[in-house]
């Protein structure tokens, strides 16, 4: 078996496309090289892209073998801790995510659904008419808003705004790659991470209030939120989480959830904008209360335009991928949006066709915005219920359309891709 083919370029050349346009870095490589090809980036080091559902497969369910690429840890470590799920490994993984999985369930979700409506109509409300103005903003209110409602459980609005505005910075704060310095104690003294490590003694003041509140509730089993539901939670030898880690998941839930979702919708957005005949069958649908559609616009939304466009694994264990042979050491990354729009799944893979999704559910590893493995994203559901009640709740409320007969041009914002222009609409009549 041989190694698969190398992105014939220098190395400062790839990581520079790579960094700055990863989408058609991806698909040009994918296209000249076929679906598992090899790159030399800075950072990562030696990476394999791949994309088929079978080396997709392949590679996910080897999640209890590998780990995770790591870059991650470097630049999420001081900002989400060591007890965060997204950056535990092996069995201290498995343990934790045992105990995070039950309050995420699909079911208990429906919980949510009115702290979500009432978010996005005090977001409505704030829309002006008939001007142009970008969305994306509004949906990180939102998104943050039913985060520290639903998960945190913080129901005193001041404290709520308190909170928001210390999360905000800090995130913020984090959003720069020169965050990677964080740790490196040397350049830790330099002003930009001082007040990094201000911000994050503020922000855990406050999260350690709201778990010292919870710890000392009494009625725990009568409230609905998340952070109720791990205070209360025991690992198999009977102990809890400590309040180090509860603040650690806490930042994780927060990172992971709240950008992500907020892209997420944007996206919906600016795809059914920009097909007046898919939000008239919306719209339609909705007003006789079937959500069948919704569902479908949801998904497709998050195949064509997925937020998180890759993840990786290193490999701890050599393996066989693609029909080539991959060293021990090896990065590979499941390029996400390459996967989704394989034309071997999905014809016209670029057009945006909720229809697509309304006979058959999508194939496990050709539909995979949300990862898969013992790291698929854990709230998966509560995303696609508050994608789903955010923009039924909008459509409810305003007529809206797109500002320019141009769709947006994604670029990476993080970790995700993002509308370059945070999706620009017009209110053209409230309903
Ligand atoms: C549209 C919105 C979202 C997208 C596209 C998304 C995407 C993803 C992806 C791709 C992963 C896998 C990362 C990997 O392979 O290592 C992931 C993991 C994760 N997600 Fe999400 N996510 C979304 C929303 C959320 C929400 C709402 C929450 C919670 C409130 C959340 C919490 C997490 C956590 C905790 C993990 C780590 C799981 C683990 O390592 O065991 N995500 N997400």
């Amino acid at each position: 078996m041989t190694a698969p083919p190398s992105v014939p370029l220098p190395k400062p050349a790839q990581t520079l496309r790579f960094l700055v346009r990863p989408i058609p870095f991806m698909e040009h490589w994918r296209r000249k090289l076929g679906e598992t090809f090899h790159a030399s980036l800075y950072g990562p080091g030696e990476v394999v892209f791949v994309s088929s559902p079978e080396s997709v497969k392949a590679i996910f369910s080897r999640d209890r073998v590998n780990t995770i690429a790591g870059g991650r840890n470097i630049i999420l470590g001081p900002l989400l801790g060591p007890g965060s799920l997204l950056l535990q490994e092996g069995q201290e993984h498995m343990r934790r995510r045992k105990l995070m999985l039950p309050p995420f369930h699909g079911e208990r979700m429906r919980a949510y659904e009115t702290v979500i409506a009432q978010a996005t109509e005090r977001a409505v409300e704030r829309w002006p008419v008939a001007e142009p103005f970008a969305m994306h903003p509004s949906m990180q209110a939102i998104t943050l808003e039913v985060i520290l409602r639903a998960v945190f459980g913080v129901e005193d609005a001041d404290r709520r705004d308190e909170l928001s505005r210390a999360l905000v910075e800090i995130l913020g704060a984090t959003a720069s790659p020169t965050t990677v310095g964080l740790i490196t104690p040397g350049v830790r003294r330099l002003p930009i991470y001082r007040r990094f490590d201000r911000l994050r003694a503020r922000a855990d003041e406050l999260l350690y209030a709201e778990i010292d509140e919870r710890r000392r509730d009494g009625d725990l089993d009568g409230r609905e939120d998340i952070l109720s539901m791990l205070v209360a939670a025991r690992f198999e030898d009977g102990s809890t989480m400590s309040n180090e880690e509860l603040r650690d998941q806490l930042m994780t839930l927060l990172l992971a959830g709240h950008e992500t979702t907020a892209t997420a919708l944007a996206w919906t957005f600016d795809l059914l904008l920009h097909r007046r005949d898919a939000l008239a069958r919306l719209c339609e649908e909705l007003e006789v209360d079937e959500h069948t559609y919704l569902e479908a616009v949801v998904d497709e939304s998050l195949r064509v335009r997925p937020v998180v466009p890759f993840t990786g694994r290193k490999l701890l264990e050599a393996a066989e991928l693609g029909g080539y042979e991959l060293l021990r050491g090896t990065t590979v990354l499941a390029a996400i949006y390459l996967t989704n729009t394989r034309p071997e799944a999905y014809p016209d893979p670029y057009s945006f066709r909720p229809e697509r999704f309304l006979e058959d559910a999508p194939d496990t590893y050709s539909w995979i915005p949300f990862g898969g493995g013992t790291r698929r994203c854990i709230g998966a559901a509560f995303a696609q219920l508050e994608m789903r009640v955010a923009i039924e709740t909008i459509l409810r409320s305003v007529e809206l359309r797109a500002a320019s007969p141009e769709p947006e041009r994604p670029v990476r914002r993080n970790v995700t891709l993002s509308p370059a222009n945070g999706t620009v609409v017009v209110l053209e009549r409230r309903r």
